[in-house]
């Protein structure tokens, strides 16, 4: 009890979310905006005269990190089983893309064999999944998560700067028929860009038997370009698949820290989860804890303050070292984002390098 990871607010942490790269094959718009199609999306947003952009509000500038500056897989293997000592229970790997690190499933078999380890997901943009799906399964991977925002190849290419919308339909099938359990796919709506595929995504999450999510866009981009009139409010989404599939709520009860407002379809195939940090924040119960690429420790998406962890991993710090710097840390988090708050600032980190 003494030993768990709580704040100042009385919030006990459970869920490690570790990027394992901050690099990425995509260049998705609300993230990684680097291509001209989203240069041109965002240019039409701010308008020069009418909604001019605030010189404050430069891109974030940004060089994927050294190799010599990544944990290794024994340190990320440390830090895990340091933090599972502390009470944490759930493990998420993400990225950037994760699956551009190599010998993920070497990792995988690592976590899994840590005594406590009682969840192990991923989270992936799903272009590389196909070719380690077995061997991600094999070594102990049992949940995944894609991200996927749109069904139309062209809209997708818009969104994520990439052609791979083949590759990753082909990665969510086969995840199915490999056995993980649930398969989830995000999906960030942007207004303007794909809050008319709102109805055929939920239909896709029926006819497929997925648990999909509609998530608001934060303002984590790389161009600092996140407007408010971009968010397609959660509410907003769930009144049009009420209105069209007459969704009913799961009850959560014994679940307060999840991200997602869970509703089933009625003929109880597939499921819709609505995470709306922007509208509704969910941080009074949050139980996340994320470490970087390069070992830092973050308490909040948010946080505009991190921990470095690398130099007592790379010095002589012991375990118990560690354990008592994660648990002061921990003691510092933040009460909640200030998203649309007169002070808010957004993070000099983007999402690629925090992992989601
Ligand atoms: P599980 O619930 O374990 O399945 O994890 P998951 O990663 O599939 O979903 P999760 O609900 O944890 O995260 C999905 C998305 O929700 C992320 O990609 C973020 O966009 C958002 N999200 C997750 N955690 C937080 C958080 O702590 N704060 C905010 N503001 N958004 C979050
Ligand atoms: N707002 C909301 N969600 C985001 N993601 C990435 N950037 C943002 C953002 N600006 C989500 C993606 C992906 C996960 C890694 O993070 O949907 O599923
Ligand atoms: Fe897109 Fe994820 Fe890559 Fe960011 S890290 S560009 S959200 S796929």
């Amino acid at each position: 009890m003494g030993d768990e990871l709580r704040d100042s607010h009385g919030r006990v942490m459970r869920d490690l979310r570790v990027s394992i790269t901050d690099r990425c094959n995509f260049r998705c718009l609300y993230c990684l905006p680097e291509t001209e199609e989203a240069a041109n999306f965002y240019r039409s947003k701010w308008d020069a005269v009418r909604n001019p952009k605030p010189a404050s509000l430069e891109p974030i500038r940004y060089d994927w990190k050294p190799k010599s500056h990544l944990l290794t897989y024994e340190e990320i293997e440390r830090i895990v089983r340091i933090g599972v000592s502390l009470g944490i229970e759930k493990v998420r790997l993400t990225g950037g893309e994760p699956l551009l690190r190599r010998d993920v499933p070497g990792l995988v078999a690592r976590i899994a064999a840590i005594p406590g380890v009682r969840d192990l997901a991923m989270t992936t943009n799903g272009f590389l999944f196909a070719r380690q799906a077995d061997a991600l399964r094999q070594a102990g991977l049992r949940r995944i998560s894609f991200s996927m925002d749109s069904l139309d190849p062209a809209n997708f290419k818009r969104l994520t700067g990439r052609d791979g919308h083949a590759e990753v339909m082909a990665g969510i099938d086969l995840a199915q028929r490999l056995g993980f359990a649930p398969v989830k796919v995000n999906a960030v709506v942007i207004r303007g860009l794909n809050d008319h595929e709102i109805e055929s995504l939920a239909a896709f999450a029926r006819d497929r038997d997925l648990s999909f999510r509609f998530i608001e866009f934060m303002p984590l981009d790389s161009s600092r370009a996140w407007q408010k009139d971009l968010v397609m409010p959660a509410r907003e989404i769930l009144a049009r698949l009420q209105a069209a599939y007459g969704l009913v709520p799961v009850d959560q009860s014994s679940h307060p820290s999840e991200t997602a407002r869970r509703h089933a379809f009625p003929d109880g195939r597939g499921e819709i989860g609505l995470i709306a940090p922007v509208s509704e924040p969910f941080c009074g119960h949050c139980n996340r804890l994320r470490l970087t690429a390069d070992g830092k420790l973050r308490t909040c998406l948010f946080s505009l303050e991190e921990h470095d962890l690398r130099p007592l991993l790379r010095g002589d710090a012991s375990d118990a070292d560690i354990a008592a710097r994660m648990r002061d840390i921990v003691r510092g988090k933040e009460a909640g984002h200030r998203i649309g708050q007169p002070d808010f600032v957004q993070p000099q980190r983007t999402m690629s390098c925090i992992g989601g």
